[in-house]
């Protein structure tokens, strides 16, 4: 299997604890990756520093077999994030926040015409509709949106991104079941417009064991170390509930 990412003997420590220690992944395309453990376990750190923004203290992360660190931003946009606060940009439209995912693909004068008005109007409904949203909603202001549609627009700037791994903070926190089922879906590429080039890796914490067997395979987390890291159907419920105590 061909790998992705590596994270090689990470561990992170600040003044008055370790956040995360001894970390050893390794990401391989197709993976499906569920990320557990209690809260405080370690889950957002780690996946700041899969996507680059927290540098371990000690340990490497690699990229293509590249360190992250020196990678360019061109490779490091091959990691898409799904954060927490979602990061959507309030002053722009929809349309103009899901063209903000192929900032790193295009020039500068693109960007400066997405921020008068939007672009490429073909490619960003296409990512609209594939997150379930429709048409109308292209030129509403963000503020304007439900939270549930603000997390399906920042889905829709992912696959503009055209990364090739998705790491995802909580994607179905305060999610009604219907909308937990599409995003999941999205993410695990089984409900995708096929002609959109979507991440066919992704790596997602969540406080849900009941959605692991969705997944292909599952990280468990326990005050900073890997304690669980394998196949999602023969993990047994008793390590998974040692996570939690
Ligand atoms: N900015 C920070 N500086 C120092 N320590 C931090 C910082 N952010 C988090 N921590 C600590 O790092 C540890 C791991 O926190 P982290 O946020 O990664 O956990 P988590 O598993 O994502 O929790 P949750 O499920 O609540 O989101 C915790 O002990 C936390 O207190
Ligand atoms: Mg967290």
């Amino acid at each position: 299997m061909s790998k992705l990412i590596e994270v090689k003997n990470v561990s992170l420590k600040s003044d008055t604890n370790t956040r995360v220690r001894d970390i050893n992944i390794s990401i391989n395309i197709g993976d499906h990756i569920a990320l557990v453990g209690k809260s405080g376990s370690g889950k957002t750190t780690l996946l700041n520093i899969i996507n680059g923004s927290l540098r371990p203290t000690t340990g490497e992360v690699t990229l293509n077999g590249k360190d992250i660190r020196e990678c360019s931003d061109n490779k490091m946009r091959k990691i898409g994030s799904l954060w927490q606060d979602l990061r959507l940009i309030e002053e722009l439209t929809v349309g103009q926040n899901i063209n903000c995912g192929a900032l790193g693909r295009r020039s500068f004068g693109w960007a400066i015409a997405n921020l008068f008005g939007l672009i490429e109007h073909r490619e960003c409904l296409k990512c609209l509709n594939a997150v379930g949203l429709s048409n109308n909603i292209v030129n509403m202001n963000i503020e304007k949106l439900s939270s549930g549609q603000k997390k399906r627009v920042a889905i829709a700037r992912l696959l503009r991104q055209e990364c090739d791994l998705i790491v995802a903070d909580e994607p179905f926190s305060n999610l009604d079941p219907t909308l937990i089922t599409t995003i999941l879906k999205i993410l695990l590429r089984e409900q995708i417009d096929k002609s959109l080039s979507s991440a066919q890796s992704c790596i997602v914490s969540l406080h849900r064991p009941e959605l692991i067997d969705k997944f292909n395979r599952v990280i468990g987390l326990k005050d900073g170390r890997i304690v669980v890291d394998s196949d999602s159907l023969s993990v047994s419920k008793g390590e998974i509930s040692n996570l939690y105590c």
